[in-house]
This record gives structure tokens, sequence and C-alpha cells, in this order.
């Protein structure tokens, strides 16, 4: 059942190409526009939508503090991530013009079912992403987009997550197409850009073996940090976090820019710190940028583990550790970004004696508070 793998978050990691290609069958027409008939909130409600407010919890929020650079960039609507558990009992504003998008895999997640539930009282539309056909949340929306990830038995969330990306990057796109912001040729490049995606996860798959001894080497550290900026950002928070669900070690995220406002003071000699390094070529300010900040704590003796873009020359002197995943556009960089550090975090985990695909203290789906 494992299929030859040693365990289940590792076959659910090598499944991600497909689950990302099946995610996005069906909703590409012939002419390579976007269907999204299972949206099924008429276009003039989505035209008058004020603000998204995207609710989810774990790395279920992660995909979505992604989904807001991605709606507010192709959609020009304003766009709020809040966590479940905070946001029902927030007293959010809300009303009819609010589009809420909940993300959850099992569809079952208890704070993410009551935060539906408080926003279809204020009149709000929700739209679920989902990956569990006839669930509780996608039952209590107003419409569904159903990831496609297939069953994901490893606690640890992996294919899930990158499909959850691909259907906020449908929505974001979609949202844009009726409000008029992002059509045409746009959409069909990006869509163009989202089915490239399958061949270039085959391709960091292809390179993690570097990946898995860095993992093992580092099994007896007891801190590992993580740095992103923009989309890597969010892709710095799903590295700790699921360093921390499986590997049990402190790990934390950072927006790269906050270092200076704190966190740098942590870094001492020898500490692991994973940096995710935007493309050159887009937001090339931010990739400068973040250069410095490897070149900042790696001069107070960080051992810098690199992930960059294929290409990228500029963070080679500052690596102790590089590895490369493919280029690709910048919003769409952390469905490879967070490949090799899910890969990472399972093989610590394993390296310590760990039980991966069943971490202590942690349930599958939580039903309860
Ligand atoms: C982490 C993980 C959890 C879930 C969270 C939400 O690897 O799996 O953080 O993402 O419990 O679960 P769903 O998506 O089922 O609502």
């Amino acid at each position: 059942e494992k299929g030859g793998y040693d365990s289940f978050m590792l076959k659910e990691i090598a499944e991600q190409p497909r689950a990302v290609a099946d995610t996005l069958l069906g909703r590409i027409d012939a002419e390579g526009a976007l269907t999204l008939d299972e949206v099924r909130i008429p276009v003039p409600e989505l035209r008058a939508v004020e603000k998204v407010v995207v609710v989810a919890c774990g790395t279920a929020f992660h995909a979505g503090l992604i989904a807001k650079y991605a709606i507010e960039h192709w959609a020009r609507v304003p766009c709020e991530v809040e966590l479940a558990s905070e946001f029902r009992y927030r007293d959010p504003i809300l009303d009819r013009r609010s589009l809420v998008v909940a993300i959850s895999q099992s569809g079952e997640t208890m704070d993410t079912l009551m935060a539906v539930r408080h926003a279809r009282e204020q009149g709000a539309k929700v739209l679920a992403i989902c990956n569990t056909n006839g669930s509780t949340i996608p039952r209590e929306s107003d419409a569904v987009l159903y990831t496609h990830a297939g069953p994901e038995v490893a606690v640890a969330s992996t294919k899930a997550f990158l499909t959850q990306l691909v259907a906020c990057y449908l929505v974001a796109l979609y949202l844009g197409q009726s409000r008029g912001t992002t059509w045409g040729d746009e959409v069909r490049s990006v869509i163009r850009d989202l089915a490239g995606i399958p061949a270039a996860l085959e391709r960091v798959l292809a390179a993690v073996e570097p990946v898995r001894e860095l993992a093992r080497s580092l099994a007896d550290r007891n801190t590992v940090l993580f740095l992103g900026r923009h989309v890597g950002y969010p892709v710095a928070l799903e590295g700790a976090l699921k360093l921390k669900e499986l590997a049990y070690m402190h790990a934390e995220g950072f927006a790269a820019g906050e270092l200076k406002h704190g966190p740098i003071a942590l870094v001492e000699r020898g500490l692991p710190v994973v940096v995710v390094v935007p493309s050159p070529r887009g937001r090339s300010v931010l990739h400068g940028k973040i250069v410095s900040n490897i070149q900042e704590i790696r001069a107070r003796g960080a051992r810098t583990v690199v992930i960059a873009e294929e290409g990228d020359d500029a963070v080679v002197p500052y690596a102790d550790h590089l590895f490369r995943i493919p280029a690709v556009p910048t919003l769409l960089q952390p469905l490879v970004a967070t490949v090799p550090l899910q890969v990472f975090a399972c093989e610590l985990a394993t390296a310590r004696g760990n039980e991966v695909d069943q971490p202590r203290n942690l349930a599958k789906s939580v039903t309860v508070e």
C-alpha cells in the first residue's frame, strides 16, 4: 500500500506531480482558458465582491497566505487571511459583498467549519477548497472547488498542500477573469505555466538526494530557522511547521525583512538557516535584499541552506548548501520551493527515529477545538 516507499509521507511527496496535474484536469478548456463550473457563485456576485477573507488552519492556512498574493495580484480585490480559530471568536466584519474562502484538506476541521457557519450567518458567500468529497465543510458552503490530491494518509500534509495552492491560483485567476482585471492571454499564459508545474516537480524530486543527506547530518541539532519573503515567507512557515510536527525540533519561519527587528539575535555559530530565495528575474529588488540577508546571517556564523532558482549565481558565494529549483513565475514558486522542505523534514524525522506518518500528539483530522 505504500507502493515501495518507506512511509506514506514519502509516497505522497512523490505523488505531487500527478496530484497537481489532476487538480488542473477538466478546468482548462481546448483554448487554454479557465473553466470553473463548480464555482456556482454568479459572475455579477463575484464582480460585486469587496473583500476576500481566507480562513484555514495549519498547512492550509499557509496555502491561504500564498493565495492572498495571487488574489490581490490577479483580481485586485483586498484579501485577508486568518486562522480559523482566531476568526470565529473575533466578531469579524462581513456582509453580502464578502467572499470567504475556506481551505481544508479533510473538510472536517472544527475551527474552519465554525468559521464557515459564522461567515454564512453574516451573509457572506463561502467557497470551500477541499480534498474530501462530501465532507462537512463543502456541504455547508455555497460552492466547492475540490482538490484532486487523492487520499492523504500521512498526518503531515504534503500533496494536499500543493493542490490547495493550485486551487487558490485558479480561484484568483477566475476572480480576475470575472472582474475583468486579468483576462485572455494573461490567464492563458498563467494556465500554461501551471500546466508546466508537474514536469518541474519531477525535476525537483529527481534532485532531492542531497537534501536527504543534509537532513541526516543535522539530526542532532535543536533548532532550524527558515527565512523567506513575498510568497517565500509562507513557504518558510510551512518548512518550519513540517519540521516541528515531524522531527519535534524547534523550528521557526521568519519574513526575511524582519531579521533586523529581532530574529537575527538568534543567529549563532553553526545554526542552520534555510533561506527560500525569490527569482532574480521577476522581483529583482527582493532578490537583492535576500542575498544581503544571507550574507548578514552567514557573517554571524549561520550555516546557510539556500533554495534558489537554477541559474541564480548571486547566491553561490554565500550558500553553505545550495539546492536548485526550476525557474517558474514568481507567484508559482511555492509549488516547487516547498518540496525540498518536505523532504528535509521527513528525512530529519526518520534520522531521529520518529514515526513520520503518525507524529506524536497529532491527528489527521482535527474535529475538536
Ligand atoms: C500539517 C497539517 C495540519 C493541517 C491542519 C488543517 O502538516 O497537516 O496543519 O493542515 O490541521 O487540516 P485540514 O486541511 O484538514 O482542515
